[in-house]
C-alpha cells in the first residue's frame, strides 16, 4: 500500500480579513477607512503571489496583515497552517521570524551608522550565539546574494542601490523565514540591476523553497517572478489566479485597464489589443460605492452593478473573478472581458 500524500499547508494565508482605520475629520467627524475590506490570500511553500493595483487599493496593509505586523480588524491569519491571528508577546516576536520584509527603499530600512557587518550580525542574533560565528554566516549570506563578503564593513551609503537591496534581501534570509514579502523591491533600480534582483530572487527560491509575496506596480516584473496574482482594488481582490491565465485572458474589466497599458514584445499583438484608459481616481475607502467598487470607472457597468456585490466565478483554469459580467449581463461565464470589445453587449 502506498503511503498517504500529505499536503504541505501554504506558507502563509489570510482568510477575509479586514483592517479599518479610525480617521479624524472636519469638524471633529471621525470616517472609518475600509483600507482591507474582506482579502483572502494563499501562498504554497516556493511560490511567489503578485499582489498589483493602483496606489491606495490596501497592497502594504495586505502584506502588514499577512506578516502579522498590523492586526487585522476582523479575520484569520494562518502561517504554515497554524492560526497565528490571536498570538501576542513573546510568541508573536518568535513567529515574526518566520516572516520578513523587503523594502523599496533600501537605504531607509538600514541603520545608516552601522555596517553591513553590524546589521547583518544584529539579524543573526538567534541564529549564531558568538560574534565570530555570526560574522561568518554573515560572510556566508553576503555570497548568497551575490554580494563580496569584503563589503561588510561598509556603510548603506557606501553602497550602490541594487547592493544595498541585495544585502537588504540577505538580512531578510537571517532569520531563514519561510516567507519573505518584497513591497515594490526593484522600482528604484534601473532596469539591468532590477534584472538581477529578479534573477537573484528566483534562484533563492529554488534553493530554500521560500515563499515570497511580491508587490509592484510594475506588471511585466510581476509577470516574470509570479506563479499566481491578486489584484486589489479599493480593499478587495476582484481577480486572482495562475498569472499566465489572468494575463493571457483577464476577466475582470479592471485587470484588462491594468494590463492593457503593458507593453507587448510583439508588435502585431500590441497593435490589436485594446486600450483601456481608465477615468478618474480610486474613490475614497472611507466611502466605497455600493455594489461593484470599481462600477465609476468600469466601462462595462450595468444596473446590477450598483445594487449588488459581484459573486465569484471560477474557471476550470483555477482563475476567480468578481464582476456580473460573467453571471448576469452578457455571461462570459469566465471568457477574457476583452472579447465584449468597446461596447458591451447586454442581452443575457
Ligand atoms: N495608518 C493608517 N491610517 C489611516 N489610513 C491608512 C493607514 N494606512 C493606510 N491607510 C489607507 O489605507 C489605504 C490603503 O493603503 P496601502 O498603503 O495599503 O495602499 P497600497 O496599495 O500599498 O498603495 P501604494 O501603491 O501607494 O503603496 C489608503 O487609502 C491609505 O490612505
Ligand atoms: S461588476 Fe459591473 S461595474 Fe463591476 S467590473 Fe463587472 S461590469 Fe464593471
Ligand atoms: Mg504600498
Amino acid at each position: 500500500m502506498n503511503a498517504p500524500a500529505y499536503a504541505a499547508p501554504p506558507a502563509a494565508e489570510i482568510i477575509d480579513a479586514q483592517v479599518h482605520y479610525t480617521r479624524r475629520g472636519w469638524p471633529g467627524r471621525t470616517a472609518t477607512v475600509r483600507a482591507v475590506d474582506g482579502v483572502s490570500l494563499s501562498i504554497m511553500p516556493a511560490r511567489t503571489l503578485g499582489l498589483v493595483g493602483e496606489s491606495g487599493s490596501g497592497k502594504s496593509t495586505a502584506a502588514r496583515v499577512l506578516l502579522r505586523l498590523l492586526e487585522p480588524t476582523s479575520g484569520r491569519v494562518l502561517l504554515n497552517g497554524h492560526d497565528v491571528t490571536a498570538v501576542h508577546g513573546r510568541e508573536l516576536r518568535a513567529l515574526r521570524r518566520q516572516t520578513q520584509m523587503v523594502f523599496q527603499d533600501p537605504y531607509s530600512s538600514f541603520d545608516p551608522l552601522a555596517s553591513l557587518a553590524d546589521s547583518l550580525s544584529e539579524a543573526l542574533r538567534g541564529r549564531a550565539e558568538r560574534g565570530a560565528e555570526r560574522l561568518a554566516a554573515a560572510a556566508e549570506l553576503m555570497a548568497q546574494v551575490g554580494l563580496s563578503p569584503s563589503l561588510l564593513s561598509r556603510h548603506p551609503r557606501e553602497l550602490s542601490g541594487g547592493q544595498l537591496q541585495r544585502a537588504a534581501i540577505a538580512r531578510a534570509l537571517a532569520a531563514a523565514p519561510s516567507l519573505v514579502a518584497l513591497d515594490e523591491p526593484v522600482s528604484s533600480l534601473d532596469v539591468s540591476t532590477q534584472a538581477q534582483i529578479v534573477s537573484l530572487l528566483h534562484s533563492l527560491q529554488a534553493q530554500t523553497g521560500l515563499a515570497y509575496l511580491f508587490i509592484s506596480h510594475d506588471l511585466s516584473v510581476v509577470r516574470r517572478l509570479s506563479h499566481d496574482v491578486a489584484v486589489l482594488y479599493l480593499g478587495r481582490v476582484v481577480e486572482s489566479g495562475p498569472v499566465s491565465a489572468v494575463y493571457e485572458r483577464p476577466r475582470h474589466p479592471y485587470t484588462a485597464a491594468l494590463l492593457s497599458a503593458v507593453p507587448i514584445p510583439d508588435p502585431a499583438r500590441q497593435r490589436s489589443r485594446p486600450r483601456i484608459v481608465l477615468q478618474g481616481d480610486i474613490p475614497s475607502p472611507s466611502n466605497p460605492p455600493s455594489g461593484c467598487r470599481f462600477r465609476t470607472r468600469c466601462p462595462w457597468a450595468m444596473p446590477v452593478c450598483a445594487q449588488t456585490d459581484p459573486p465569484a466565478t471560477t474557471t476550470e483554469d483555477g482563475v476567480t473573478t468578481y464582476c456580473h459580467l460573467h453571471s448576469d449581463g452578457p455571461r462570459l461565464a469566465g471568457e477574457s472581458v476583452l472579447t465584449l470589445g468597446d461596447r458591451p453587449d447586454t442581452t443575457a
